[in-house]
């Protein structure tokens, strides 16, 4: 009887895979049908076996090197995917025609609450009220008081270089260093915190952001599963935030609230009381159960951490690296930044300083075409959609804009990996796209809500670095990319060697 089982089982399990398998044989002719060209898949991950061996951020690089034309199919798993490469028909899809494609790809389920109800991973119609009620928190005014911190906290920055990689000689990992920086300023717009991790203080924040942004296999896998297999995403119920980073944040919240209970102390200057004040805003229905309605402010808690802080961390370490390889490019920061603080009397750049100082947005600008973190924008179709007369998109369809390669095309950015700060071409403000060739926060309805807090955070670190310090390359200038990272990251960390300026 034994025996039969065994057999009988054995025979099952041959006869699925054997299904399975002509079924993604089935599956893979779909662009072949359709006359697009297309990456040839492997059974049984499509395009994507790479995973964990590589990073998605060099599979669009060479993907574009190897299809330099405006659009691809690929498959990731058993999925047809649209991939676009044009600055035109990134336009197309991600402004003129949004309707056809509200919705991100990735796995948004309510087994993973926190993960899944943030203002990224939501879909339609809770999506657009709740940017809506979210885009106030992102006003110049309010950004105008937050840098005033994000400078106090850039201060202390450079302190911490000169006490520990300076005096101290010890390595600097800049990621890390970042991380700190970025999470005292987070602490204190989302939470009110003030809590310096550069400080060495303990900092609550600075738990849950470091448990984030190291990605072991494991992390990696789930993070990724989440974008690219959202349907494995789900049967597995993965999660977007790590169970350790889950709790805190919940904790924190919670703290926070019930200190202002008490006190009865409260305030408009972090994001706190927009939370709570947007489960009302949102108008959910009555039988909403209240976990939900709590966990829906908490998402946007999460999300905002995410956000800011593994971002701007990692375009700071890659502009550090480069103005480490580019003497000129730093003697000519430094003499701008110098002569602003000259005129304007001040020790500390303010926001409409740091504003006007066009060569310090076009360093920044650079490494964001040249390393953009977030390697693709991610739509998907929610309802057919005639491309052009050769191409029709269907319903359920994932379309990827591919920003990496669109950075790296030789005819929009000659010599593209040449880290150039004068391109003739660099944005005029922040608010310039230079006709969809220039994508780091995306574009259309969905495009980054934090742009403006990211470029500032980021800003403000850089030039008060560069006014104190001269940097120096210490590491190859090519540098791997970590495979197991989602948003683009060094393998190995980045570091430069900081020189004290004599002022
Ligand atoms: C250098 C810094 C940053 C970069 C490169 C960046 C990049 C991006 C990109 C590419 C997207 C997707 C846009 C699209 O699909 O069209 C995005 C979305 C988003 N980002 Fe950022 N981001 C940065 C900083 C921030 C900051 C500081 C915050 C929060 C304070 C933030 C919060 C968000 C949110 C909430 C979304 C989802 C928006 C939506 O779907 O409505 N980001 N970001």
């Amino acid at each position: 009887m034994a025996w039969f089982l065994v057999q009988w089982f054995s025979l099952s399990v041959l006869l699925f895979l054997t299904l399975f398998y002509l079924y993604m044989l089935i599956v893979f002719q779909y662009w072949k049908n359709r006359g697009v060209v297309y990456e040839v898949p492997t059974f049984p991950l499509g395009n994507i076996g790479f995973m964990m061996r590589k990073s998605f951020w060099d599979y669009f690089y060479e993907l574009w090197q190897r299809h330099p034309r405006d659009y691809v199919g690929i498959f990731m798993g058993w999925k047809p995917v649209f991939i676009v490469q044009s600055p035109e028909l990134a336009k197309q899809i991600l402004v003129k025609d949004h309707e056809y494609f509200q919705n991100r790809y990735l796995y948004s389920g309510y087994s993973d609450p926190l993960g899944s109800l943030n203002i990224f991973t939501v879909k339609n119609p809770i999506w657009s009220s709740m940017r809506h009620e979210l885009s106030p928190m992102f006003t110049s005014l309010r950004l105008k008081t937050i840098t005033e911190l994000m400078n106090i906290n850039a201060q202390q920055l450079v302190a911490k270089i000169k006490r520990d990689y300076i005096d101290g000689n010890k390595i600097v990992d800049l990621k890390d260093l970042f991380t700190m920086y970025t999470s005292d300023t987070v602490a204190y717009s989302v939470f009110g915190i003030r809590a310096s991790a550069l400080n060495g203080q303990k900092s609550p924040l600075w738990t849950i952001t470091s448990h984030m942004v190291k990605f072991t296999l494991w992390r990696g896998l789930e993070f990724t599963m989440i974008f690219v297999m959202p349907a494995v995403a789900a049967f597995l119920r993965l999660k977007l935030f790590s169970a350790e980073a889950n709790e805190y944040i919940k904790e924190i919240f919670w703290n926070v609230v019930n200190e202002r209970k008490t006190t009865g102390k409260t305030t408009d200057k972090d994001l706190v009381n927009h939370l709570l004040k947007l489960k009302e805003n949102l108008k959910l229905p009555v039988d909403t159960d209240t976990e939900l309605a709590d966990n829906l402010m908490i998402a946007q808690a999460a999300v905002f951490i995410l956000g800011s802080v593994e971002t701007s961390s990692t375009t700071l370490s890659y502009c550090l690296h480069e103005l480490a390889y580019h003497p000129e490019a730093q003697e000519k920061l430094y003499s701008d930044i110098d002569n602003a603080l000259n005129e304007s009397g001040k020790n500390v750049l303010e926001y409409d300083d740091l504003i006007n100082l066009k060569y310090l947005s076009a360093c920044i600008y650079e490494t964001l075409r040249k390393y953009p973190p977030v390697t693709y924008l991610d739509r998907v179709c929610n309802k057919t959609y005639k491309l052009n007369d050769e191409v029709t998109i269907e319903k359920g369809i994932p379309v990827l804009v591919n920003v990496v390669g669109i950075h790296h095309n030789e005819k929009l950015y000659p010599q593209p990996e040449v880290w150039n700060p004068e391109r003739n071409e660099s944005p005029t403000s922040d608010n310039d796209n230079i006709q969809y060739t220039f994508l780091p926060f995306g574009d259309g309805p969905r495009f980054c809500i934090g742009k403006r807090y990211g470029l500032m955070q980021i800003r403000t670190a850089l030039a008060q670095i560069v006014h104190k310090y001269k940097l120096e390359p210490t590491f190859p200038h090519k540098v791997a990319v970590d495979p197991y990272a989602m948003i683009l990251s060094p393998e190995d960390g980045l570091s430069v060697k900081f020189v004290s300026r004599a002022n």
